[in-house]
């Protein structure tokens, strides 16, 4: 694709920090977390803010780990939102009080997202490896109190996928207006853990039969999201809406990415903000530019209908399987990979493990 014809990216996933309370073992965050010292500090996140304006950023989603950590969080919501940007924060909830969702919403913050992980509290806990579910709770009233919209989102697997229906009715206690039941997907710590994560054929069955019913229930009232799962689907997902072509993130050390975890495509160098404009990296760097369009796909994408569709998949879940970013997302029946995943989720079937989550390998503490 030439410089000239790269279309513009609407948003911008700003990941703040990788400190977080949490131990969830779903983390897709990379195994090597930046350090709270290799952070960018807060003059160089608002010119990254200005010049994803500039790019044409439209959307700005401040994440982590947990961005409430950034005590410039209030700033840098300012910015972007005098930038004209939509302002979305990606929450555990934990230390999300009435006062600062206040003091966000007094900054400009449009939305919230809080994560949840079960309907009961100490599955909940059990997760997430300390107790936080009443912390979420009350984050999730404190948005509503503050008149914000609120998006609930809940990873699910093995250990909450028969939990579905409590799940859709918390939710609506809660007050949530969008809720994403988001299947795991396997990157980071999740692939790490993905053999005791993977839920069996049946139980995704079932727990999309709920969705389905629950979607139709609330249609109107609360907005049902269904995030495929994607070692059970027959073809993958339009990864980030296809490589380079809508939104970019950046790391919490400046990183530029075309996705969250591209940094584990270990033959992909990425432009780091501390030397490269946004604007200069989106249309002329290798990293963006290596998947972007339809020129570097192999048979069977490269003559297959659904690469209008999908762009091919994921590029992080080819290379995380196969060891080349370059082949066709072993996700799609299609591909001649497509075993890996076939016997992957023959294999976690086979296992019997009588632990949960909270045994399981999740994120180092670094905070
Ligand atoms: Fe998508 Fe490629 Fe599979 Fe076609 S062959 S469905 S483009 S991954
Ligand atoms: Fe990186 Fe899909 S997660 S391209």
């Amino acid at each position: 694709m030439q410089e000239s014809e790269v279309p513009s990216p609407f948003s911008l996933l700003a990941e703040l920090t990788h400190r977080c309370p949490l131990h969830c073992p779903y983390c897709s965050n990379p195994l090597r977390l930046a350090r709270r010292e290799e952070e960018l500090e807060t003059g160089t996140w608002l010119r990254v803010l200005d010049e994803a304006r500039d790019l044409g950023v439209v959307q700005v989603h401040f994440s982590g780990g947990e961005p409430l950590l950034r005590r410039d969080l209030e700033a840098l919501t300012a910015r972007a939102r005098e930038n004209g940007a939509y302002v979305n924060l990606i929450t555990s909830g934990v230390g999300l009080d009435r006062t600062r969702v206040r003091r966000l919403r007094e900054a400009g913050l449009d939305a919230i997202q809080v994560s949840v992980q079960a309907a009961r509290p100490e599955l909940s806990d059990r997760i997430v490896g300390r107790k936080a579910w009443e912390e979420k709770r009350q984050a999730a009233l404190a948005v509503k109190a503050e008149g914000l919209p609120l998006t609930l989102n809940v990873v699910l697997h093995r250990f909450n996928l028969d939990d579905l229906e409590p799940i859709i009715l918390m939710a609506e206690a809660w007050g949530a207006d969008r809720l994403e039941l988001a299947n795991t997907q396997y990157y980071g710590w999740a692939f790490l853990n993905r053999e005791r994560l993977l839920p069996s054929v049946e139980q995704v069955a079932r727990a999309e039969e709920v969705y389905r019913r629950h979607a139709e229930r609330l249609h109107g009232q609360m907005e049902l999201v269904w995030v495929v799962p994607d070692y059970h689907a027959d073809h993958p997902k339009p990864c980030m809406g296809g490589w380079g072509r809508i939104g970019l993130t950046v790391s919490p050390e400046g990183d530029l990415l075309p996705c969250p975890t591209a940094g584990v495509i270990a033959d992909l160098s990425f432009p780091s903000v501390r030397t490269w404009t946004l604007a200069r990296a989106w249309r002329s760097s290798e990293a963006f530019n290596r998947f972007r369009g339809f020129q570097w796909m192999p048979e069977p994408c490269r003559s297959c209908d659904r690469r209008f569709v999908d762009f091919g998949g994921c590029r992080c879940q080819a290379y995380l399987l196969t060891g080349d970013a370059a082949r066709t997302d072993p996700v799609c029946r299609w591909s001649s990979d497509h075993f890996i995943v076939e016997n992957t989720v023959m294999e976690a079937r086979e296992l019997t493990h009588a632990g949960v989550p909270g045994t399981m390998r999740g994120v180092l503490r670094i905070w």
